[in-house]
C-alpha cells in the first residue's frame, strides 16, 4: 500500500479521492459526460450508478489496462431496499419490528448486488424523521431513534458480515450524517436546526449503532446543522465520528455536496470548499470535482498538506483492499444478472417481508379476512393494477415487470372469486366522471370493494417534498363515490409516507391497510393478508397525522407544564384538531387479539451495575395463529431534564397459535435508562422508573411496574 501510494502522482491521488456517476440511473445534477475518459487518465477511484456484467467488466478493464497504475475501481449503488428483487421501502419494513428480517433482506440484497459487480451500497439511510412532507421519510426506519439504531445494526451486519462468501458481502455507507430528516418545513435540502439534546438522543444514536456494527462508510448530509454545513463539519465528522467513536472507514460526500458549500455560503470557490471538506475529514468527493480542481492550488498555497491527502488516499486503498479488489477486481461478478426469478427464494423472501411490513390499521366488524368463498370482488383505484409504484423510490435495478400488483395478487390468491377491475381515476391529475361512473357500477355489483389509492412514484424520495401529503383530489372524488355505494370497503394505501386521510374516508372504510410500497411481491402479500393466509403483525414505525398542521406529531413527546386536559382551557391543545395523531407509532391490528398478563420483575430496586429481568405472559385470544409484537418502554417521571412520556427500549415478536400463551422476557440495565443530562453527558438518577410492556404505545394496551434506581456511586 505505501509503495503504491509512493508511486502516485498528485493527479492520481486526487483521482482515488474522486467518485463519478455512470448513467444507468440519475441520482443528481448532470456531471462529466463520459467518466471513462477520466478513468483512463487515472482521475477516478470509483463509479456509482452502474452495474451488470458487461458494464462493470468494461469499466474495470479500462482501469486495469489503460491506466498507469492499474488501480481497480470500486462500484457503489443505492441498494436501499433490494437490488433487483425489491423489498418494502425502509419505512414500511421498519413496521415489521423484526431485526432478523431487516438483516435477511440486507443480506439478500448484497447477494444480488455483488453478483452485478457492486461492492458498496449507500445505505442504510438513518435519518430519523417525523415529517411526512419530506419525500425521503420513505428511506428511513421511522420516527424513533432507537428503532433506527436497531435497524442500522441489522442492515450493516446484513450487508457486510453475513453471506458465506466474502465476495457476497457489500460495504455499507450509513447516511446522511446527521439530522437530515429534520429539514425545515420538510423541504428537501433546507436548513436544519435541532437541539444538542435531540442530536445526542435521537439523531446520532443510529449512526453510532452503525459504527459499532462496523459500517465501512459514512455519508454526510447535504444540509447544514445549526448553520454548520455537514460537508464541512469537522467537529462532528472528525472530532466525534473519528476520534470519539473511533470510526476508521471512509467518509464519502453526497452527490456534488462539496461544491455546494459555495451555495451554503461558507466557501468562496471550489478551492475553499475542497479545503473545508478535506479538513472535516471527507475522503471521497462524489461528483463535485472539488478535490481534483481545488486541492492542487490549496497545496501550492500551503492551505493543506500532502499528508492530509495521503491519509484519504490510504483509506480509499485500504477500502479497496478490504473489498478484495486488488486480489480479484472482478470479484463476485456474474454473467447473469440476478433477480426474483433467477433467485426464487428471494422472491419468496420479498413476499414474506411485504406481508410482515403491511399494517392493518382498521378492521370494523372483522370484515377481514375475506372468506375464500367471496364471490364478487371489485379492485378499484389508480394503484390497483400498478407495479411500478409498488417498487417505491430508489429501486435501482428493480424491474417493475417482475413486480406483482394488487390486482394480480388478488386474482392469484382469490382464485375462486370473480375479480373485476376499474381504475376509476388517474394517480394524480384531472378527475374523470366516466371513469368514476364505471368504478361505481362495478362496485355496486360486487360483494366487497378493494379501493387501492396511493402515490405516484415520481412524487416520492429525494427532492419530492409536498406541502400536502395527502390523496390527490381525483382520488378523493373516486373514493367519495365508492364510499357512497355502501359496498363493504377495504381501503389499501400504497404510499411512501404517512398521508393525511380525511375522516369521512376513514369512517367510510370498514378496513384499512397501510401497504405503503411493498416491493416486488406487494400484490401477493396484500392478498395473503386479505384472505387470511397471513395474520397481519406489523405495527407503525411512524405516526400518521390528522392534518398537516399537526406535523410533527410522534409517540414519545415530552410532557408540558400544562398537560392536555379537555376540561382545562389553559392546557396544551388545538382549537381545530385533536392533539393526537390519527394513527400512532406502535399502532396496528391483527386477526387475533393478544392479551398481556401481569408484568413481573425479579427485583424492585436496581443500581448502575445491575440488570433487572422482566417477564410477562402473552396469550393469543383469537382464532388464528399469528405473531404478537410486544414493546418494552420506560418513563422517567422525575429527571434533571424533561423526559418523554414514553420511550421504547426493546421489542420482540413471538408466534402464538390460537389460544397459546407464552412468557416473554426482557432485561433492563442502567445504560438503557441513561439520558443526556443538563451537560448533555449520559446521566442516571436515583428514583422511580416506570417500566411498561405493551402491544402498542397506547396506555390501554400496556402493563406497568415501577422500579427504584439506587446508584452505588453517587457522583
Ligand atoms: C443522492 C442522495 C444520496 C445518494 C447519492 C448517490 O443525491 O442524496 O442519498 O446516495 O446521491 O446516488
Amino acid at each position: 500500500m505505501e509503495q503504491l501510494l509512493g508511486e502516485m502522482t498528485l493527479v492520481e491521488k486526487l483521482g482515488q479521492m474522486t467518485m463519478l456517476a455512470a448513467s444507468l440511473v440519475v441520482t443528481g445534477p448532470p456531471g462529466p459526460d463520459n467518466p471513462a475518459t477520466k478513468v483512463r487518465q487515472g482521475r477516478v477511484g470509483g463509479l456509482l450508478n452502474t452495474w451488470g456484467h458487461d458494464e462493470i467488466r468494461e469499466a474495470q478493464r479500462v482501469a486495469l489496462e489503460e491506466t498507469r497504475l492499474k488501480i481497480p475501481l470500486y462500484f457503489g449503488v443505492d441498494v436501499l431496499h433490494g437490488h433487483r428483487t425489491i423489498y418494502p421501502i425502509p419505512l414500511a419494513e421498519a413496521c415489521a419490528f423484526d431485526r432478523d428480517l431487516w438483516r435477511r433482506t440486507a443480506r439478500e440484497s448484497a447477494d444480488e448486488a455483488t453478483r452485478d459487480g457492486i461492492q458498496m451500497t449507500f445505505a442504510p439511510m438513518l435519518d430519523v424523521c417525523r415529517d411526512p412532507r419530506w419525500g425521503r421519510i420513505s428511506e428511513c426506519a421511522g420516527e424513533d431513534g432507537y428503532i433506527n439504531a436497531e435497524y442500522a445494526r441489522a442492515k450493516v451486519l446484513g450487508f457486510q458480515s453475513d453471506n458465506d462468501h466474502p465476495h457476497r458481502r457489500m460495504m455499507g455507507v450509513a447516511k446522511h450524517f446527521v439530522a437530515y430528516g429534520a429539514v425545515m418545513q420538510g423541504r428537501d435540502y433546507a436548513q436544519v436546526d435541532v437541539s444538542e439534546r435531540a442530536l445526542a438522543e435521537i439523531y446520532l444514536p443510529p449512526f453510532k449503532a452503525a459504527v459499532e456494527a462496523g459500517v465501512g462508510g459514512i455519508m454526510p448530509s447535504f444540509t447544514d446543522l445549526a448553520g454548520v454545513a455537514m460537508s464541512a463539519h469537522r467537529a462532528l465528522l472528525h472530532d466525534l465520528l473519528r476520534v470519539q467513536w473511533g470510526f476508521n472507514g471512509v467518509i464519502i460526500s453526497d452527490y456534488n455536496a462539496i461544491a455546494e458549500l459555495i451555495h451554503h455560503g461558507v466557501a468562496a470557490d471550489l478551492m475553499d470548499a475542497a479545503v473545508l471538506a478535506l479538513r472535516a475529514g471527507i475522503d471521497i468527493d462524489m461528483m463535485a470535482g472539488a478535490y481534483e480542481e481545488g486541492l492542487p492550488l490549496a497545496l501550492e498555497r500551503g492551505l493543506v498538506h500532502i499528508d492530509e491527502i495521503d491519509s484519504c488516499v490510504r483509506r480509499v486503498l485500504m477500502m479497496k483492499e478490504a473489498m478484495g479488489l486488488f486480489e480479484d477486481p472482478y470479484r463476485g461478478l456474474e454473467k447473469q444478472s440476478p433477480g426474483p426469478d433467477t433467485l426464487p427464494h428471494h422472491r419468496a423472501s420479498a413476499r414474506d417481508a411485504a406481508r410482515r411490513s403491511l399494517v392493518l390499521i382498521k378492521n370494523d366488524s372483522d370484515l377481514l379476512p375475506l372468506p375464500r368463498s367471496t364471490k364478487r370482488i371489485a379492485a378499484i383505484g389508480p394503484l390497483a393494477d400498478k407495479q411500478s409504484e409498488l417498487m417505491g423510490p430508489w429501486c435501482m435495478a428493480g424491474d417493475e415487470r417482475e413486480a406483482i400488483g394488487f390486482l394480480q395478487g388478488l386474482r392469484e390468491v382469490f382464485a375462486q372469486s370473480d375479480i373485476s377491475h376499474v381504475q376509476g381515476a388517474v394517480v394524480d391529475g384531472p378527475s374523470d366522471a366516466q371513469m368514476i361512473a364505471a368504478a361505481v357500477t362495478t362496485t355496486q355489483a360486487s360483494d366487497v370493494v378493494i379501493l387501492c389509492l396511493g402515490e405516484d412514484r415520481q412524487h416520492c424520495g429525494e427532492a419530492a417534498s409536498r406541502t400536502k401529503p395527502e390523496p390527490p383530489e381525483c382520488q378523493l372524488e373516486l373514493a367519495r363515490a365508492i364510499v357512497a355505494t355502501g359496498t363493504p370497503l377495504v381501503l389499501v394505501l400504497a404510499t411512501s409516507r404517512p398521508w393525511i386521510i380525511p375522516q369521512w374516508l376513514i369512517d367510510g372504510s370498514q378496513s384499512i391497510l397501510l401497504a405503503m410500497f411493498g416491493g416486488t411481491e406487494a400484490g401477493r402479500a396484500t392478498a395473503d393478508i386479505l384472505i387470511g393466509d397471513y395474520n397481519p403483525s406489523a405495527r407503525l414505525s411512524i405516526s400518521w397525522p390528522v392534518n398537516t398542521g399537526q406535523i410533527p406529531v410522534f409517540y414519545n413527546m415530552r410532557n408540558t407544564g400544562r398537560p392536555h386536559d379537555p376540561n382545562n382551557g389553559f392546557s396544551t391543545n388545538f382549537l381545530d384538531a385533536p392533539i393526537n395523531a390519527n394513527w400512532l407509532f406502535g399502532d396496528g391490528l391483527s386477526y387475533s387479539r393478544y392479551e398481556l398478563g401481569d408484568l413481573r420483575v425479579d427485583v424492585a430496586t436496581m443500581d448502575e451495575t445491575s440488570t433487572i429481568h422482566l417477564a410477562i405472559d402473552v396469550v393469543n385470544a383469537g382464532k388464528q395463529a399469528g405473531e404478537a409484537t410486544v414493546f418494552l418502554f420506560i418513563h422517567d417521571p422525575v429527571a434533571q431534564v424533561t423526559r418523554p412520556l414514553i420511550e421504547i427500549k426493546d421489542f420482540v415478536k413471538t408466534m402464538l397459535n390460537a389460544g397459546q400463551s407464552k412468557t416473554l422476557r426482557f432485561t433492563l440495565n442502567a445504560d438503557q435508562l441513561r439520558y443526556p443530562g443538563l451537560d448533555l453527558q449520559p446521566r442516571l438518577d436515583d428514583g422511580r422508573i416506570d417500566v411498561i410492556v405493551g402491544t402498542s404505545a397506547r396506555a390501554g394496551d400496556q402493563k406497568r411496574v415501577s422500579i427504584e434506581m439506587r446508584r452505588k456511586m453517587r457522583v
